[in-house]
């Protein structure tokens, strides 16, 4: 059971206030963790960037970013605290990122994620994203492939039908 009701959660663009958890949580979640000053560059990079944390009051319980290049954005991190996810923090966080997208004309979204790494891809799926292809040997710790997942044409009407129900769904619960 939530130990907290989804509408308290805000989301905001991450501070430099906010490296500090973002980066406790990355140590936590990642085999190999983006540094701080990894996450101190990519938000100052306010015109093609948005990187978002989840908060209740003042503690980040998760965070997401997204790299625009051209017409296309690429999803580069998400992660959710370990004491709170599958509370729909990722889901909320998501929504947001593909709401932003959207919001600046981008046609798709793309990332990669480890082919070991299930629970991703199922987080993904559930966001109509499908695997378009594979980097071998992308990351460099484990020699892992990369699987390539995207999602095509999200302003097209249903997509943001299907978007905007997720999120009312989730907001009536
Ligand atoms: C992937 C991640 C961000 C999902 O965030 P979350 O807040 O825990 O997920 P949500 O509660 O929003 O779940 C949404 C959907 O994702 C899928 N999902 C999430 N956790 C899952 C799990 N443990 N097992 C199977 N499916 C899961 C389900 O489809 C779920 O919907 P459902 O609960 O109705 O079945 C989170 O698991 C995480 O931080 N993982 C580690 C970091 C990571 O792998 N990031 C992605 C790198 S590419």
């Amino acid at each position: 059971m939530n130990d907290f009701n989804l509408d308290e959660i805000k989301i905001h663009k991450m501070k430099f206030g906010d490296v500090d958890q973002v980066y406790a949580i990355e140590v936590d979640t990642f085999p190999t963790p983006w540094s701080k000053s990894s996450f101190l560059s990519q938000i100052l990079r306010r015109r093609f960037n948005l990187y978002l944390v989840a908060k209740k009051d003042n503690e980040v319980l998760g965070y997401a970013g997204m790299v625009q290049r051209s017409k296309e954005g690429h999803i580069t991190t998400i992660a959710v605290k370990n004491r709170f996810k599958r509370k729909r923090i990722g889901t909320i966080l998501l929504i947001y990122l593909i709401k932003e997208a959207i919001k600046r004309g981008l046609v798709n979204l793309y990332l990669e994620v480890r082919e070991s790494n299930k629970i991703a891809q199922e987080f993904y799926r559930k966001f109509k994203f499908s695997t378009i292809g594979r980097k071998i040997g992308y990351y460099s710790d484990t020699n892992e492939d990369a699987l390539i997942m995207a999602m095509d044409n999200i302003s097209n009407s249903k997509y943001k039908d299907f978007i905007f129900k997720i999120e009312s769904d989730l907001l009536n619960k």
